[in-house]
């Protein structure tokens, strides 16, 4: 245990992100770290940080100022692969808020910057740190849950309005952005999804562009999984839609789990249910259940955790909750629906990411969208990830 040093630490992006992590930073959430610096290519943006950390208006300056050990990426999506790539090269250790690139060709360049293994690279999966999660997690990989045959997330209480997307110029164009709701709200969720139960075989994506905003990237997706060893599951997401729902249920041959509402509910098969179903005489019968409400600690779920994870990790090398190079998947999940949509097919994985950046770079060529940039009021960002 390095009880005596500090990790110094810089963020890049003093937009909704950057601002929130500078805040319990410099609350001492986070023991042996110091914020020293701060970046944004906005002066005002830098303004309320000027009396207690250097500030800097180039991210490269900050970079190589050689006042900050380690960097917290939080930056529009694309500047994550160049930022991050800057500063594992100039032997700095990384954070990186999700999606960790916008494209999977553009993760693996970024993945490829690493490779000083003295360095530790994270990303913001902060959802890996919430109990109902780790829950699910560990029945599944126990065996509690048995084989997974099939899972449903209908994840549609990511409510935006217009204003919503008015509110940044980067936002939900294929240009600044790179996708809408699966590549901005979704992460946490893909990530979550591919965390439980691996990846899929294939997808088959509906995406529809623009249904509930002026915008030019999805904000509906509909879509179909199957896994190489049969298991399906279906994934639907919106930012149009309210109320909306959040449900998660997972099924396997022991039984079923729902988490909706914050309850955690595992409906127990007694018995195997396939090998119930091959061995049992009458034709109607069913596995007999337990039904167990799963008790859960609220807390959890905190971006400080992560950043507590990382600076461990640097000092006292304990594991990662989030290392980096796990963070493509999530962002293979979102090209790889977005692609079987725009290609009218289903996509295999893992995905051509050469052949997906090729696309979505002739979406950039072929974008007429023009942007209103109007500043959103009466914010409370911290709704985006607290429910
Ligand atoms: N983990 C989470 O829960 C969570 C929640 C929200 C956002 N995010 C992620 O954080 C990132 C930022 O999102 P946001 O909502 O804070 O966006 P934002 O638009 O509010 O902030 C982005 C900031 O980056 C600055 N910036 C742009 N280019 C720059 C450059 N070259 N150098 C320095 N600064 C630059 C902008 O001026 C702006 O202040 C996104 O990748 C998003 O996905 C994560």
């Amino acid at each position: 245990m390095s009880e005596n040093k500090k990790i110094r630490l810089g963020i890049v992006g003093m937009g909704n992100m950057g601002k929130f992590h500078a805040a319990y930073l410099l609350n001492k959430k986070v023991a042996r770290c110091e914020l020293t610096a701060v970046s944004d290519a906005i002066a005002t943006n830098l303004e309320p940080f000027q009396n207690q950390v250097k500030t800097f208006g180039s991210a490269e300056a900050m970079i190589h100022s050689g006042l900050i050990d380690a960097i917290v990426i939080a930056t529009p999506h694309y500047l994550h692969t160049s930022l991050g790539i800057l500063a594992l090269q100039s032997g700095l250790h990384v954070l990186v808020e999700k999606p960790i690139s916008v494209h999977k060709a553009d993760c693996e360049r970024l993945l490829a910057a690493h490779t000083d293994s003295k360095l530790v690279f994270a990303a913001m999966f902060q959802l890996r740190t919430d109990p109902r999660y780790k829950k699910i997690r560990n029945l599944i990989q126990q065996g509690d849950l048995g084989e997974v045959v099939r899972f449903n997330w209908t994840i549609t209480d990511w409510f935006r309005t217009e204003a919503y997307y008015s509110s940044g110029g980067w936002r939900a164009t294929w240009k600044g952005e790179g996708g809408g709701v699966l590549l901005n709200q979704c992460p946490h969720n893909l990530d979550l999804l591919q965390w439980f139960c691996g990846m899929p075989a294939k997808v088959r994506g509906y995406c529809q562009l623009g249904r509930y905003h002026n915008i030019e990237v999805e904000d509906n997706v509909t879509a179909y999984w199957e896994y190489a060893n049969g298991a399906t599951g279906v994934f639907i997401t919106s930012t149009g839609e309210a109320p909306g729902t959040n449900r998660l249920e997972i099924a396997g041959d022991r039984g079923r789990l729902v988490l909706e509402q914050n309850k955690l509910c595992f409906t127990r098969n007694e018995v195997s249910m396939r090998e119930f179903g091959r061995t049992a005489k009458a034709g109607f019968a069913k596995p007999e259940v337990w039904n167990i409400e799963l008790p859960f600690d609220p807390s959890g779920a905190q971006h400080h955790e992560i950043a507590q994870n990382f600076v461990d990790s640097i000092l006292d090398g304990v594991p990662l909750i989030a290392p980096a190079r796990e963070g493509v998947a999530s962002v293979e999940l979102a090209n790889a629906m977005l692609y079987s949509s725009l290609l009218d097919k289903a996509i295999g994985l893992p995905l051509d990411g050469a052949a997906y950046e090729a696309k979505l770079l002739q979406l950039v060529a072929d974008s007429k969208f023009e942007k209103k940039v109007v500043a959103a009021t009466g914010e409370d960002f911290t709704r985006s990830f607290t429910k």
